[in-house]
């Protein structure tokens, strides 16, 4: 098992390339599933999860052309061998249980093992599984499994969710594509991941309009064609560098980081007292001399806070002159950085979904370790700024979501190594 080795030195400086975005990839590739021709993705981020989606998909019949180290990936499902998900691939990675709706809308049936709960919360899918019923799927839970099944095929539904879920509306709106008629979903999640998906599918010849608002309608069509498209740069990658420069101070420009999705970073990061300043490449991110100020965020659906900062910006506020106070409103258990953070000498209090930091002079290297993916990530943020060497283990949580994470710090002037336990 690897581990990370950071040693605090000082200001991050130079340029960091944002790679494609996790959560838009994930999506984008279950779209395959959806075609007989094939779907190419550049920009594709490699990661833990995306190299896993991959298996799965071909364990499913695909044709994955995906060289190791590369940013292209080819996927053609012109025959699929199974539209069965066991529990031991969805187990390891939510998105797998995605496949499900694509599966459904083109065989007309499929079973995919549940999910289960994860470390951040217990992330039921009941939502996802009552759009596919309104849109006329019969669905039996059985061992573990959902078995749904469509002999007639999907028809298009009114679906009013009763809050916005990201995973929900991006399933809906694959499996929609295909069914038969007009299906509108009301109170959709409204992340730029599902514009991305969007305007893939609308490429491969869907007709969805309204994603990115809390409206979307989707009018089904007989047939999907193949389509090349470029992913969406990480807004969360983009967002923990840039935590990660306001963390350390020094002057960092975040290249092809998609600013309109960070919005609520941005500001938050300004009243802190941190630069974020939008260029034509990107954002540039500085931090002078001095303490930096005390900011309150509450995570919320986007154009909130987004919930997959929530540890990086704790970790920042470790070291503020104040108290801060972090809200978190989607998952409830999303607080499992903060025993670690203490270990390096953070001083925060939790009571219910609310953590009060209370910012300390500085940091102190310890050994710490990962819990989830983006908990690791902010004791690396926090290794940056402790005096001495901090080592983070379970680092495997955090290659599911960070592409070449000690690359981009170093050449930026932080060191951080990479080691095997
Ligand atoms: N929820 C339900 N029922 C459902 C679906 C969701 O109760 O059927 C609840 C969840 O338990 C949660 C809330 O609704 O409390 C919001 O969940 P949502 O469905 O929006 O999240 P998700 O689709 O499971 C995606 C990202 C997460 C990110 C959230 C929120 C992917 C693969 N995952 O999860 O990313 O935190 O949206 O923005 O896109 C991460 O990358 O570290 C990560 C956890």
């Amino acid at each position: 098992m690897d581990k990370l080795v950071i040693t605090g030195n000082g200001p991050l400086k130079g340029e960091i390339l944002i790679s494609g975005a996790k959560n838009s990839a994930l999506k984008l590739m279950v779209a395959c599933l959806l075609t007989d021709e094939p779907l190419v993705l550049s920009r594709m981020p490699n990661l833990a999860d995306t190299r896993f989606l991959s298996e799965l998909l071909a364990s499913l019949g695909v044709e994955v052309y995906w060289p190791r180290g590369e940013n292209t990936c080819h996927l053609n499902a012109a025959t699929l061998k199974t539209t069965i998900a066991p529990y031991e691939q969805v187990r390891k990675m939510r998105a797998s249980f995605n496949v499900l709706g694509p599966l459904l809308a083109r065989e007309g049936h499929a079973t995919v093992s549940l999910p289960g709960g994860c470390a951040i919360g217990a992330r039921p899918v009941d939502l996802h599984l009552q759009a596919f019923e309104a849109m006329g799927a019969d669905i039996v839970i059985e061992e573990g499994y959902v078995k749904a099944a469509a002999i007639r095929g999907l028809k298009g539904a009114e679906i009013e969710f009763p809050f916005p879920s990201v995973g929900a509306t991006e399933h809906t709106m694959l499996t929609a594509t295909l069914a038969k008629g007009v299906t509108t979903i009301k109170n959709a999640a409204c992340e730029p991941e599902i514009e991305d998906l969007a305007d893939c599918l609308n490429a491969m010849g869907a007709k969805i309009s309204g994603a990115g608002t809390s409206t979307i309608e989707i009018e089904g069509v007989s047939k999907l064609n193949g389509h090349k498209h470029l992913v969406m740069a990480d807004r969360i990658e983009a967002g923990t560098y840039a935590m990660a420069v306001a963390a350390t101070g020094g002057d960092v420009l975040l290249r092809d980081a998609p600013v309109e999705g960070l919005s609520a970073m941005i500001e938050s990061l300004e009243k802190a007292g941190v630069s974020a300043m939008p260029e034509e490449s990107g954002l540039r991110i500085q931090r002078a001399e001095g303490r930096l100020k005390p900011v309150d965020i509450n995570t919320a659906p986007h154009p909130g806070f987004p919930t997959d900062l929530q540890a990086q910006f704790m970790a920042l506020m470790t070291t503020a002159d104040g108290e801060s106070t972090i809200r978190e409103n989607i998952f409830e258990n999303r607080f499992m950085h903060v025993p670690e953070l203490s270990r390096l000498g953070a001083k925060i209090q939790v009571k219910g979904n609310e953590a009060i930091v209370t910012g300390v002079d500085e940091l102190k290297a310890a050994p710490v370790m990962a819990t989830d993916l983006r908990a690791s990530v902010s004791l690396v943020i926090a290794g940056l700024v402790a005096t001495g060497t901090t080592t983070v283990s379970r680092v495997y949580h955090l290659d599911r979501g960070f592409e070449r994470l000690e690359e981009k710090l170093e050449a930026c002037g932080g060191k951080v190594i990479r080691e095997t336990e």
